[in-house]
């Protein structure tokens, strides 16, 4: 049986782009019913700006709010040097950078070039290396962008190869505005991974288009393992325009499981995390097995 990862993102990715504030001690049981449904890897929020993005502004609160839990790292995104030591001021042990494939994404997201980006995180990872910091990377854009267009795998390999040769434990491939198909997905891989070993390689779907878990099925074929996802298919990021939110936690382990792999995760539980959640938003769940365990 094939084991996968799914690492929940739903509390950065997801929570990042509602209008709706939702306290922080919701953000907190929200993570904490996720960890009981199985959730091993979670990213709980991020270090940025909190003008560009304030509904992550209380990233620390919520890192003095969590109780250590054996066999669970929490991440947080990082956008430059600031957010690193913000990040380690909060007890953040795992840290992810991001960059882009395309200039005209990076420039919209972290008012930055790529390159500029890079050598910023350059710069991080030979300091987290000696504070036994874990750092992810992730490329956004990697099939289109909102700004410059499609995107070729030839722009997304050197971004990937720079990270992991920097010293990222994984990059994490992001498809910010969701509109890539399977065969967008076969030709990235293709290049990529004679390159670079699929256990290094996440998927990041999102699900705007409704390829989220197509795509996943085709990165799983070509021996990915390791996925993004966020609980109810929350959120989308608030600098890709027309992006809604990442493939949703329970219809990729529906797809997962169905597949006959493991994932160590409680699809109800997921599902029940994300409901309860959803009595902030303003809006029904994206999920549509979320909708389908409702109906049953
Ligand atoms: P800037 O305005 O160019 O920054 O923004 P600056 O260096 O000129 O600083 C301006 C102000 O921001 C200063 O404060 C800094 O102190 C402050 P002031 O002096 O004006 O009071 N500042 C910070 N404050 C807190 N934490 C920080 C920080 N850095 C500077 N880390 C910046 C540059 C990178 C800060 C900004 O563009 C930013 O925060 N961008 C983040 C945008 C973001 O969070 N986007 C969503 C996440 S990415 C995503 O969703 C994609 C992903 O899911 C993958 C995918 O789907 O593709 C990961
Ligand atoms: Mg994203």
């Amino acid at each position: 049986m094939t084991r996968v990862s799914v690492i929940e993102v739903g509390p950065r990715d997801g929570l990042q782009n509602e209008k709706a504030v939702i306290p922080t001690e919701a953000k907190v049981r929200f993570i904490e019913l996720l960890v009981a449904a199985g959730a091993r890897e979670i990213e709980v929020g991020s270090f940025v700006s909190p003008r560009w993005v304030p509904a992550m502004a209380d990233t620390s609160e919520i890192f003095a709010a969590l109780k250590p839990v054996e066999g669970v790292r929490y991440l947080a995104l990082i956008p430059n040097l600031q957010g690193y030591r913000r990040a380690l001021e909060a007890g953040c042990r795992n840290v992810a950078a991001f960059t882009a494939a395309t200039e005209g994404f990076a420039k919209a997201n972290i008012n930055s070039t790529i390159s500029a980006s890079l050598a910023q995180f350059r710069d991080i990872a030979a300091r987290a290396e000696k504070d036994g910091v874990a750092v992810r990377g992730y490329v956004s854009t990697v099939f289109a962008c909102p700004y410059d267009g499609p995107t070729k795998p030839s722009q997304v390999l050197p971004v990937v190869e720079e990270l992991i040769e920097m010293g990222a434990y994984e990059v994490s491939l992001g498809d910010t505005i969701g509109v890539g198909t399977p065969a967008d997905v076969e030709r990235l891989l293709e290049l990529i991974l004679p390159k670079i070993p699929a256990e290094k390689i996440v998927m990041h779907f999102h699900d705007t288009w409704g390829m989220g878990a197509a795509n996943a099925l085709r990165a799983l074929q070509m021996g990915i393992t390791r996925f993004d996802a966020s609980a109810g298919g929350l959120g989308g990021c608030p600098f890709g325009k027309v992006a809604t939110g990442n493939v949703a936690t329970e219809d990729l382990l529906y797809l997962l499981h169905g597949m006959g792999c493991e994932t160590g995760y409680d699809l109800e539980g997921v599902t029940l995390a994300a409901r309860e959640l959803s009595q902030y938003l303003d809006h029904p769940l994206a999920s549509r097995v979320n909708r389908a365990m409702r109906l049953w």
